[in-house]
């Protein structure tokens, strides 16, 4: 029996698919992978479109199905039987407007994107080696699709004992601090209302607090949305905007000092680390949210920052908390160069310090000399390691100091050593490295935009910092302090 294409879809007339004739031409490069590609497609969906052929002169032309009927050829020989395909007719005046509609057929007028086609995927089983999109790497995709699914091995048992271990310790205790995962996103939702509930002197429409500095610092916020839901055809919420496609400028760095920093993590971190009723000292204090958030678990914090401006802005967004809860403890925020840490806290000792120093110079935040973040790395590190010094000399015995840092490529594409140096700073100071957990950051546009870099020298893109524990004497004494995390002073926001 001969196998035959099969036609799936209805025209307005049909034609045996070789009379038709090309203007093409040279109009677009494919290989013989695509054409594999488009037989199976043909194969598999069969021949799913009618053909826009344009008449002239006694001839027939294509206008948009060159690489089908040369898939068709091929399958002819190998033996595929080609019934009359569908056709509709394309007018044109001659043949200069005939292409011009071709060059037409051609223009997609928008782009795809990752994201966007796996939510118009969702629930179809599809096999995406059947498919070849020209907007992005196709690995991209398959990635992007890939870290969507489940992990297979999670037995329903696993996740019992993981949602227990995380009811008792906030989130499970575990090296890998996943923020892509529904309890994290939950958990920052819950923030970011608490935050939004406090809005402070923003202008009308604006975000609360946390967020002020995001859209209200921004001149490039509002723009870049409405590019976002150009590019994809629909409106967006903020929180999906921020999420998927927004890109901080450089003078929102300016105005808020930096990226801004998780309050799930800091949240977890305190409950983990420090002892209830502690103090905390943050010698790179940057935005607001570690201050805040140890407020809310009634710890004492002191955070210092070289930047005026900063520390202004961190004053008066906390000065905006207007429903404080019970127990809530006001950060104090000192403008100062933190070598000079102990004269500036002026003999306070703190029983945990948090931090997020500058990635050395990833991000500039001024060109005060004394900003390690604008220095060369070797004179940044010489700082550096002096300002971890001072601030461990603070510590009380048996506490835990906490580093949140990220590797950093030079000019030449190499990392710094950062992660290492770190480690470094703190036992020269005299603590033990005790623990490391990553923590996973959503992927966002990595998934767009790291295939050219790998393609190019194997450059792997990076959705990950490094979380860094350091002790300062004994871990089990520091976590008798500490005692158990569900007696730990963290407010949990549901009760605020
Ligand atoms: C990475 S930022 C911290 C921001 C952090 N991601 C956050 O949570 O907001 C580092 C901060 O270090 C500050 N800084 C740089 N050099 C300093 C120095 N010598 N003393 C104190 N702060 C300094 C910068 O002003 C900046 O706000």
């Amino acid at each position: 029996m001969s196998k035959e294409v099969q036609i799936k879809c209805t025209g307005a007339e049909t034609r045996d698919y070789r009379t038709l004739k090309t203007l093409k031409t040279g109009l677009k490069e494919s290989t013989k992978e695509d054409l594999k590609k488009l037989k199976n497609a043909i194969l598999k969906y069969g021949f799913s479109f009618p053909e826009f052929i344009w008449s002239h002169e006694g001839s027939e032309y294509t206008i948009d199905a060159d690489r089908r009927n040369e898939a068709l050829a091929s399958l002819e020989s190998d033996g595929y039987v080609i019934p009359p395909v569908p056709v509709c007719h394309i007018h044109a005046r001659d043949e200069a407007e005939a292409k011009e509609k071709i060059l037409m057929c051609e223009s997609r007028f928008g782009r795809l994107t990752i994201d966007g086609v796996l939510d118009f995927s969702q629930g179809l089983d599809i096999d995406w080696s059947d498919f070849e999109f020209t907007d992005f790497e196709m690995p991209d995709l398959q990635l992007a699709f890939d870290s969507r699914d489940v992990d297979p091995s999670e037995t329903a048992e696993a996740i019992r004992i993981r949602e227990s271990l995380a009811e008792k310790f906030l989130l499970p205790p575990f090296s890998v601090l996943d923020t892509r995962t529904a309890l994290w996103q939950e958990r920052k939702q819950k923030w970011s209302e608490v935050f939004e509930s406090y809005k402070g002197r923003g202008q009308e429409g604006e975000r609360g607090l946390l967020f002020k500095s995001l859209s209200g610092g921004d001149p490039s916020y509002y723009k870049q949305k409405t590019a976002a839901e150009k590019k994809i055809g629909r409106q967006i919420t903020t929180e999906e905007f921020e999420r998927k496609y927004y890109k901080p400028s450089d003078s929102i760095i300016a105005k808020t000092g930096t990226s801004i920093f998780d309050p799930v993590l800091c949240e977890v971190l305190y409950k983990w680390f420090c002892p209830m009723g502690g103090t905390v000292i943050d010698c790179f204090a940057g935005g607001s949210v570690r201050g805040i958030v140890a407020g809310f678990c009634g710890l004492s914090y002191h955070g210092v920052d070289l930047s005026g401006t900063q520390v202004e802005e961190n004053r008066s967004q906390e000065a905006g908390v207007t429903s404080r809860p019970d127990g809530y403890i006001p950060p104090v925020w000192y403008q100062g160069d933190s070598i000079e840490i102990a004269q500036i806290l002026d003999g306070k000792r703190a029983d945990m310090m948090l931090s997020c120093p500058p990635y050395a110079d990833l991000e500039v935040y001024s060109n005060d000399p004394r900003d390690i973040s604008n220095m060369k790395y070797e004179d940044f590190l010489k700082v550096y390691r002096a300002i971890i010094k001072n601030t461990t000399e603070l510590l009380v015995d048996n506490s835990f100091a906490v580093f949140i840092v990220g590797e950093v490529r030079d000019k030449n594409g190499f990392y710094y050593g950062f992660t290492k140096d770190t480690i470094e700073a703190f036992q020269d100071a005299g603590l033990l490295f005790y623990n490391e957990l990553i923590l996973v950051n959503m992927a966002g546009t990595l998934a767009v935009r790291a295939g050219g870099p790998f393609m190019k020298s194997r450059k792997v893109g990076k959705q990950h910092q490094n979380v860094f524990a350091f002790v300062k004497g004994s871990p089990q004494e520091a976590a008798k302090k500490i005692g158990s995390v569900e007696k730990s002073p963290v407010i949990l926001i549901e009760e605020a």
